[in-house]
């Protein structure tokens, strides 16, 4: 392939460099563009077909179906390795010595104290209020407590605030789940793991002993690895564009936060459970719900199935419908909804409709039934997605700052009006 490519326009050529990814994609590098024809710009409704940066952190193919976390393969990551280990491979590139993972752990649990007062911040929220509105506040609130956290020039400042909001964002996702279920808000204990600890921040009841069952913490710990980041997607581009105005990383996270709430993104893991739960109490009949998808006057989605960049199958859909199977068989749970899932994937997965779009399973949809099994409330499913999504966020502002990437700031294509006389109110 050429280095370069040419744009013909009006009887006039312009080029542009060909920019070469490590994994061989290629890139039009088009950032002379406007200057050199003197305006013009290009126009790709939701970014289908525009790169926002370069990248060194997460690797995905949509049409084979990879995912790699700094050149390490998803499968391998959630088989051998562990959430913290993976959120330090994620935020500092490479896989952490023994020493550099202990030191990692132990900064972590130095800040794992939150502010008294952020209590009253959280009890000023009605029970009803949805806990990714909650924690979005929360940890913007984080700001107020932690000042220093937001201009951070050198490389221990930004160590730091990476180190409290890895510390301090559990703390607040269990507290939120505590407040709507009416317990104390306690925290774990320093002797605990991260994912252990956070597991008992959640669930620990103040007048019974604390043990969580190996299973279980496996498989949350397995769902947090395949949450941690996937390269450009919505939250984590909003995570970017707000840090580029040089807003601080709690800031970021909060907006990425609200970003993943909606249910065409990370929302889908609630929305996937409560579609099924429809399914099973309309009778079970997928079918029905399958044509309502293909209707094309009907706005109900498939939801868990499609997306952007996965034109096959989503890895980690794969990984997470086998830990769903194991998780139930170990804890002996008979779940409707699970087979409900299965049989309207595999009634999906052979329709046209869906074929000719490439529509697979995302990450979202077995999620939930494992987040279900592991008595985790459906409301706090997209909750424990930017629990696990917290370091892939951390990495990509990391990045963007140290490339010291421009504000983001995108051209628009105007079809309002023309200029027009303002005329007095009288006159209208
Ligand atoms: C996540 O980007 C990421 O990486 C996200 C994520 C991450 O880790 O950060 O992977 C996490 O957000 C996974 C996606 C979760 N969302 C859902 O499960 C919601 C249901 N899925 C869709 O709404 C949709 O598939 C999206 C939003 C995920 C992707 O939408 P696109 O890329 O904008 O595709 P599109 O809406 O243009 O759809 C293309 C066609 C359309 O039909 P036609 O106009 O060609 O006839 O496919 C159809 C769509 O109507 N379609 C669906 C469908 N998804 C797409 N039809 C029925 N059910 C669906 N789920």
């Amino acid at each position: 392939m050429s280095e370069i490519a040419t744009l013909k326009i009006n009887g006039q050529e312009f080029e542009f460099p060909l920019l070469k990814g490590t994994e061989k994609e290629t890139a039009i590098d088009i950032k002379t563009l406007r200057g050199a024809t003197g305006g013009l710009i290009t126009l790709d409704a939701g970014y289908k077909n525009t790169g926002s940066c370069k990248s060194a952190v997460t690797f995905l193919d949509g049409e084979k179906g990879i995912l790699r976390y700094r050149g390490y393969a998803i499968e391998d990551l959630a088989e051998k390795s562990d959430f913290l280990e993976t959120s330090y491979l994620l935020i500092f590139g490479e896989l952490p010595t023994e020493a550099q993972l202990e030191q990692f752990q132990a900064d972590i649990q130095s800040e794992s104290l939150v502010d008294e007062e952020m209590k009253k911040i959280l009890h000023g929220f009605p029970k009803s209020a949805h806990p990714m509105g909650v924690v979005s506040a929360l940890t913007s609130s984080l700001i107020a407590f932690n000042p220093e956290s937001v201009n951070v020039d050198s490389e221990e400042e930004m160590y730091k605030a990476i180190v409290k909001i890895m510390a301090k964002f559990p703390v607040l996702a269990a507290w939120t789940l505590r407040k709507k279920e009416g317990l104390p808000l306690e925290y774990g204990s320093k002797s605990l793991g991260y994912v252990e600890n956070l597991y008992k921040m959640m669930f620990n009841k103040p007048n019974e002993e604390f043990a969580i069952n190996p299973i279980v913490l496996n498989a949350l710990d397995k769902l947090l690895i395949l949450h941690a980041d996937h390269e450009q997607n919505c939250s984590t581009s909003t995570v970017r564009i707000v840090g580029s105005s040089h807003a601080g990383l709690y800031a970021s996270i909060s907006a990425g936060i609200s970003a993943l709430w909606g249910p065409l993104h990370g929302g889908a893991n609630q929305a996937v459970i409560e579609m099924l739960e429809d399914i099973k109490n309309d009778g079970g009949d997928y079918h029905k719900y399958i044509a309502k998808a293909k209707d094309k006057s009907d706005p109900f989605r498939l939801m868990g199935f499609g997306h952007r960049v996965y034109k096959n199958f989503d890895p980690r859909a794969k990984i997470i419908q086998v830990a769903a199977e194991e998780v139930l068989a170990d804890l002996g749970i008979v779940d409707p909804v699970l087979d409900i899932a299965k049989g309207l994937a595999e009634v999906a997965l052979n329709d046209t409709y869906f074929k000719t779009r490439n529509l697979y399973p995302n990450v979202d949809f077995y999620s939930g039934i494992i987040y279900r099994a592991l008595g985790i409330p459906v409301e706090m499913f997209t909750v424990m997605f930017a629990i696990g999504r917290l370091p892939g966020w951390i990495a990509q502002w990391k990045e963007m700052r140290e490339n010291n990437e421009p504000i983001g700031r995108p051209r628009q294509l105007y079809v309002g009006e023309n200029l027009r006389s303002f005329s007095s109110r009288e006159n209208r």
